[in-house]
C-alpha cells in the first residue's frame, strides 16, 4: 500500500463499553509505556510479582546487546517453578474451575472439561512417567501429538520436572522430526498413534518410527492412545502412556528451577540453512507470556478464550497454554481444522463454548471470507468481546469482514505482532487504548522500543512517516537467549547487520501518527498461511532429489495463503520436464519437510539469473514470479541476460 492511500485509513475508536471494561485505556498505556521505558528494571520488577517464585529475584535486567557478546539475563537469581504457576498455586481458589476446553475433531464426540485439579493430576502424572523413564532436568524431550490435552500435561510436565520441551508440528515429516530430535539431543518422543484433522487422520506413530530409524538407538517413545489406531511396537523402545497413566502417581514435585535455565526449544525456519532451535528460559518468557495475554487480549477471570492455533507453534505455547495457564484462565484448545465439516466450524465452537476473546490468524479469515457470512450468522456469536489476529500483516478486506461480519463491529480486533523469538507480543493494539486502523500493529507493547533503521546506512529513521527495516532497541523478559547449541548463530542472526539492536527481518512503516505497519519480511523467509518457512529449506529439499541440479524459491502474493510457494527447478541434463516430474517433486518436498512446505508452483528454468560471481538474483525471480516484469531493474550485470526472457516467456500459469 502507498504512503497516500494509508493517509485516508479509517481509524476504528474503542466503544465507551469497551474502554471502561478494559484493564488498559489510553491515559493508562501512556502513563505505563514511559514509565517501562525510563525504568525498566522498576516496570518489570513490579511485573514479575505477577509469579510466584520460589527464591524472589533481587536482579532484574542484566542485558548486553554488543555484537560478541550478547547476552540476555532477567531476574537471573530468582527461582521459580513454571508448571506450580500454572496450576499448584491456583488450586485453592480453583481447582474447581475449568482450565482446558477440549473441542475435538468431529463435532459429534464429546467435549472434555479438565478442571485445574484435573490437570495438575495429570501433569504429576506424566511428570512422574517421564521420570520413570530416565528424563531428568536439563534433558529435553521432544514432543510430537495432535491438539489434545496431553500435549498440554506433556509441556507441563517437562517444565514440572524442569526438562526442555520441543514440540514438533504434527504436520513435520518423518525426516523433519528426525532433525529436530537429533539437533537437541532428545531422550524421549512423545506421541500418539493417529492425529485426526479435518475428518483425516495422520498416522504420528509410523512417522515417528520413520524418524527413529535416524537418531539413536537409546531414544524411547512414549505413545498416547488417541484413535486407537494400529501401531507397530518395538519393546523396550516403545512405552504406553495410557497404561502407565492408571498407575503412576497423582503427585510429583516441582523442581526448582533457575529463572534463566531453558523452557523449551522451538525451531524456527531463517534465511539461510536448516531451522535453528529458539531458546527460551523459565522466568521471564512467563511474566511476559501471562501479561501479554491478560492486557492484548483484555482477559478478565471468568472469560472463555481460544486461540486457534497449534501448540506445535510458539503461538500454542505461549496463548493457549503457558500465557492462558499462568493468569488462571480457561483456555480452548482444538483438535480440528476452520473448514471441517463446513466453514461454520469455528462459529459454532464459539457459540458452542461461549467463547469471549477469539484469536485467529488472517489465512484462516481470508478462506472462511471466500466461504460466505451465511456460515458466520446463523451461530450466535454474542459472547465475543475482543478478536485477535497474529502471523502475518491482515489485509484491509479481510480485516472489514472480521471487524463487521464476526465482531458485529463491537469487537476490537487486536493485530499482534510478534516472532518465536520475541515469546510474546511485542506490538498490538489495547483492546481500550487505541483507536484500530486495519492492517496496523498499531503500537509497541510495554517495555518495547521499536526502530526504524535505514536497511543500508543501518541509521535510525527518526520522526514519523518513515520507512524502513524494524530493530528493537533494547531487551524485554520474554526474549529469546540463544540458539541451541549455536550461541554464535543467534549472535549473527539477530545482532550482526545493526549493532546494538535486535534485528526483527521485518520491514516497518512508522506512519504520520506514530503508528506501526509491518511490511514483511526482508530476508530470504516466506510466509505461508503464517507459517514461517525458510526459501532455503526448500531449495535443499527440492536438490536433494536425482532429477534436480539446481533450485530457486521465492515466495509470491497468494490469495489466501498470503504467500504462495514459487519454485524454479533447473533440471539434469539427461531429465525431460514433465508433468509427472513435477508432481514427484511437490510430493518430495511434502516427504522432506511436510505438506505446509508444498510448493504452489514449479516452473522449469533452463537456466536461473546469476552474476557473474555466481549469485542468484533473487530479486529477479521474485518480480517474476510476481507477475511483474516492469520493473526487473539492472539486468545487465547478469553472467547470461537471456535467461531473463527464457523465465518470462515460459513464466508458469497459477
Ligand atoms: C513473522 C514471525 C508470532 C506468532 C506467529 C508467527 C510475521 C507475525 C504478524 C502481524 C504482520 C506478522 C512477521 C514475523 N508476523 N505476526 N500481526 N502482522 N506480520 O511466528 O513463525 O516466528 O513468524 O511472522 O513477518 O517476523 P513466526
Amino acid at each position: 500500500m502507498t504512503a497516500a492511500a494509508h493517509a485516508e485509513v479509517k481509524a476504528y475508536p474503542p466503544s465507551a463499553e469497551t474502554v471502561a471494561r478494559a484493564h488498559v485505556n489510553a491515559a493508562k498505556y501512556e502513563e505505563m509505556y514511559a514509565a517501562s521505558i525510563a525504568d525498566p528494571a522498576a516496570f518489570w520488577g513490579e511485573q514479575g510479582k505477577r509469579l510466584d517464585w520460589i527464591k524472589p529475584y533481587t536482579q532484574v535486567k542484566d542485558v548486553n546487546y554488543s555484537f560478541g557478546n550478547v547476552s540476555i539475563n532477567w531476574y537471573a537469581d530468582g527461582t521459580l517453578n513454571v508448571a506450580a504457576n500454572c496450576l499448584d498455586r491456583h488450586l485453592k481458589t480453583r481447582g474447581d474451575q475449568t482450565a482446558i476446553i477440549w473441542e475435538p475433531d468431529e463435532p459429534t464426540d464429546e467435549a472434555q472439561h479438565i478442571t485445574y485439579a484435573e490437570l495438575h493430576r495429570r501433569t504429576c502424572r506424566m511428570a512422574n512417567i517421564l521420570e520413570s523413564m530416565g528424563v531428568r532436568k536439563g534433558d529435553r524431550v521432544v514432543i510430537y501429538l495432535p491438539m489434545i490435552p496431553e500435549a498440554a500435561y506433556a509441556m507441563l510436565a517437562c517444565a514440572r520436572i524442569g526438562a526442555i520441551h520441543s514440540i514438533v508440528f504434527a504436520g513435520f515429516s518423518p525426516d523433519a522430526l528426525a532433525a529436530r530430535v537429533n539437533g537437541c539431543d532428545a531422550k524421549v518422543i512423545i506421541t500418539a498413534d493417529e492425529a485426526p484433522r479435518g475428518g483425516r487422520k495422520t498416522p504420528l506413530k509410523s512417522n515417528a518410527d520413520a524418524a527413529l530409524l535416524h537418531c539413536k538407538d537409546s531414544v524411547k517413545c512414549l505413545v498416547v492412545k488417541r484413535t486407537g489406531g494400529q501401531t507397530t511396537w518395538i519393546d523396550g523402545r516403545d512405552y504406553d502412556y495410557n497404561e502407565m497413566a492408571l498407575e503412576a502417581d497423582d503427585y510429583c514435585a516441582p523442581a526448582e528451577m533457575n529463572a534463566e535455565d531453558p523452557l523449551f526449544i522451538l525451531y524456527t525456519s531463517g534465511s539461510t540453512g536448516q531451522p535453528k532451535g529458539v531458546v527460551h528460559t523459565t522466568g521471564g518468557y512467563l511474566v511476559y507470556a501471562a501479561m501479554t495475554h491478560e492486557i492484548s487480549f483484555d482477559y478478565h477471570d471468568g472469560d472463555i478464550y481460544w486461540c486457534t492455533a497449534d501448540v506445535g507453534w510458539v503461538t500454542g505455547h505461549s496463548y493457549i497454554v503457558y500465557g492462558p495457564l499462568a493468569n488462571g484462565a480457561t483456555t480452548l484448545m482444538f483438535e480440528g481444522v476452520p473448514t471441517y465439516p463446513d466453514a461454520s466450524r469455528f462459529w459454532q465452537v464459539c457459540e458452542k463454548h461461549k467463547v469471549n476473546q477469539f484469536y485467529t490468524a488472517p489465512t484462516a479469515i481470508r478462506a472462511l471470507m471466500g466461504q460466505g457470512k451465511e456460515y458466520v450468522e446463523k451461530c450466535d456469536l454474542s459472547d465475543l468481546k475482543v478478536l485477535g489476529t497474529v502471523g502475518e500483516p491482515i489485509n484491509p478486506e479481510a480485516w472489514n469482514w472480521y471487524n463487521d461480519v464476526v465482531g458485529k463491529g463491537r469487537c476490537p480486533i487486536v493485530d499482534t505482532w510478534w516472532q518465536t523469538e520475541t515469546g510474546g507480543h511485542l506490538m498490538t493494539p489495547l483492546p481500550g487504548a487505541h483507536a484500530l486502523k486495519p492492517g496496523s500493529a498499531m503500537k509497541p507493547f510495554f517495555g518495547i522500543q521499536p526502530v526504524v533503521l535505514d536497511p543500508q546506512s543501518g541509521v535510525e529513521l527518526n520522526g514519523n512517516g518513515v520507512e524502513g527495516v524494524l530493530c528493537i532497541k533494547d531487551s524485554w523478559p520474554g526474549q529469546m537467549r540463544t540458539v541451541w547449541g549455536d550461541h554464535e548463530r543467534f549472535e549473527k542472526t539477530y545482532f550482526a547487520d545493526y549493532k546494538g539492536y535486535y534485528f526483527t527481518g521485518d520491514g516497518c512503516r512508522r506512519d504520520e501518527d506514530g503508528d506501526y505497519w509491518i511490511t514483511g519480511r526482508v530476508d530470504d523467509v516466506i510466509n505461508v498461511s503464517g507459517h514461517r518457512m525458510g526459501t532455503a529449506e526448500v531449495e535443499s529439499a527440492l536438490v536433494a532429489h536425482a532429477a534436480v541440479a539446481e533450485a530457486a524459491v521465492v515466495g509470491y502474493p497468494h490469495e489466501i495463503k498470503g504467500q504462495g510457494i514459487y519454485c524454479y527447478v533447473t533440471l539434469m541434463n539427461d531429465q525431460e520436464p514433465t508433468e509427472e516430474l513435477r508432481q514427484e517433486l511437490r510430493k518430495w518436498v511434502r516427504t522432506e519437510i511436510g505438506p505446509i512446505a508444498s510448493p504452489d508452483v514449479i516452473q522449469w528454468a533452463p537456466g536461473l539469473p546469476k552474476t557473474r560471481s555466481g549469485k542468484i538474483m533473487r530479486r529477479i525471480l521474485r518480480k517474476i514470479a510476481e507477475n511483474d516484469f516492469g520493473s526487473l531493474g539492472d539486468t545487465s550485470t547478469l553472467a547470461d541476460p537471456s535467461v531473463v526472457d527464457d523465465l518470462i516467456a515460459n513464466r508458469a500459469s497459477k
